[in-house]
């Protein structure tokens, strides 16, 4: 089936792993104290895409403003869930490894230099959209479930 089931219970703060998906690479990241104060000071008239419509962010119902809160898989932000597909012309965004991170310290397309924040919202660059968001559950047991 198109599920995926996940431990992330061995995840370290700060760390990000990357989880397959229906052929394309999901960016988890437990993201550190400042990465979560700095995707949540963002004003949204600071941003390229300041709405996610439901088919972009499914774990909301319909269209939601960008803000981190709404982009989050839990309450307090620790942790951030994307598909690492640039949704510009399709290649994957470097930053995982904790480098080439972008001007923006989220992740960086190299492909024709769009910059992502630690939300995974467009910043700079050509990119239109922010990073979607797969369908997701995360329980208190950090038993992650994909799709
Ligand atoms: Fe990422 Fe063009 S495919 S910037």
């Amino acid at each position: 089936s198109g599920t995926v089931r996940v431990d992330l219970s061995g995840v370290e703060p700060g760390q990000r792993i990357t989880v397959k998906w229906r052929g394309r690479p999901v960016f988890v990241w437990r993201r550190s104290a400042a990465a979560i104060e700095a995707a949540r000071a963002v004003e949204l008239d600071d941003l390229a895409d300041p709405v996610d419509s439901g088919r972009e962010n499914p774990n909301q119902s319909g269209e939601v403003p960008a803000r981190d809160e709404n982009r989050t898989a839990d309450a307090d932000g620790e942790w951030l869930i994307v598909i690492g597909v640039c949704t510009h012309l399709g290649c994957i965004p470097l930053g995982q490894d904790g480098s080439a991170v972008g001007e923006f310290g989220g992740w960086f397309c190299p492909c024709h230099g769009s910059h992502y924040d630690t939300s995974g919202r467009i910043r700079k660059g050509p990119a239109p959209r922010n990073l979607d968001i797969p369908p997701y559950d995360l329980g208190d047991d950090l038993q992650l479930v994909i799709g």
